[in-house]
């Protein structure tokens, strides 16, 4: 039998991220040691309570650690925050998962030192999939770089080559944090990235939705609920998180955005990244490519930028991959699928 792919879930729910800790606990190709929460959609307190929520309405026995509270070190910068517009208004996650209360608590491990030690541990065969800032990654790999040998590869949703969503520049996780996104883009490792030109191509409809929520199961019922939640969200959202086409002339190097605003749909972000680990077929377009994150406090600040066209020249090793295109079909499949069951694998 094929071996499970090994990850450690590095996030912030969040509406997608509870979907991304579902599919993750449900499929049975991965081993998810460890649940590691941080500071980004909301508050690390909040955070972490709706990552337990999500742990205890599972029934599963994952180990959760709470991070890091802040970014590294943006909200010492004048410049920066609060002042940054934010292009979005809509808010797709609320402040709590409309779940009981936990009544279960995190391991006492800070996820920073449980990240270096299970890393420095491993047979350098564990996977961190990262689905919102980046601070814990980049907290670790400061703390200890040996664990960069140890990383069998970054699976992170995060970034736009040309989508944006929170600034006219940048997407949420790497500008939430863009000094820790920062260390973490330089550090080499092998790293796919998931940035919302890829999580916009595999969105779910209201249809699907309603589709999921006649599975029936706890799960499908109440991810139903969240992806409805995100399409609302969408809707009441007068420019919109960026819903559009990313169209290649082929043989050239051109690229047009066509920007629509029909909002019956929304993205998962963060399951596409887990989805990518359960089949990496779900992402059908992959380029290999340096990322760098821009840091310079200006409209750019936060911002991914993907060197699609080698502008290094073969100065610094490739490490990369950037998805830039998914199959929608069967990454609602694999929801479908995954969320009808009712026992998670852990
Ligand atoms: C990312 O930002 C967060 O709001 C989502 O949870 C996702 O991780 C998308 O930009
Ligand atoms: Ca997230």
């Amino acid at each position: 039998m094929e071996d499970k792919k090994k990850i450690i879930l590095d996030c912030d729910p969040g509406s997608d991220d509870a979907i991304a800790i579902m599919l993750a606990l449900f499929s049975e190709k991965l081993d998810v040691l460890g649940i590691t929460v941080v500071n980004g959609n909301r508050i690390l307190p909040k955070t972490l309570e709706n990552t337990l929520r999500m742990k205890q309405f599972l029934g599963s026995s994952v180990p959760v650690y709470a991070g890091c509270v802040e970014p590294l070190v943006c909200n010492l910068i004048p410049e920066r925050k609060p002042e940054l517009p934010r292009v979005t208004k809509n808010d797709c996650h609320g402040d709590y998962l409309k779940l009981p209360e936990a009544t279960i608590g995190a391991e006492h491990q800070h996820a920073v030192n449980y990240l270096v030690d299970t890393l420095m541990e491993s047979d350098g065969d564990i996977t961190l999939v990262t689905v919102g800032p980046l601070t814990n990654i980049a907290m670790a790999i400061r703390m200890e770089p040996r664990i960069v040998g140890k990383i069998k590869e970054i699976v992170s949703m995060g970034g736009g080559h040309i989508a944006c969503n929170i600034s006219s520049s940048a997407e949420f996780n790497y500008w939430a944090d863009p000094e820790a996104a920062k260390i973490v883009m330089d550090t080499p490792v092998p790293k796919v990235i998931l940035p919302l030109d890829a999580t916009w191509k595999a969105c779910i409809s209201y249809d699907e939705a309603k589709e999921l929520e006649r599975i029936g199961t706890p799960a499908a019922k109440f991810a139903a609920e969240l992806a409805k939640l995100r399409i609302e969200g969408l809707k009441v959202n007068d420019v919109s998180e960026h819903n559009f086409e990313l169209r290649h002339t082929p043989g050239t190097v051109a690229e047009k955005v066509l920007y629509r605003y029909d909002t019956d749909r929304a993205p998962i972000h963060d399951a596409l990244a887990v989805a990518y680990c359960i089949d990496p077929s779900v992402v059908t377009e992959l380029v290999d490519c340096n990322v760098d994150i821009d840091i310079s406090l200006g409209l750019c600040d936060g911002r991914m930028v993907a060197d699609v066209h080698n502008t290094l020249k073969g100065s610094a090793p490739v490490t990369a991959k950037v998805a830039l295109n998914a199959d929608s079909g069967k990454f609602v499949q694999m929801l479908f699928e995954h969320l009808s069951k009712t026992v998670p694998v852990k």
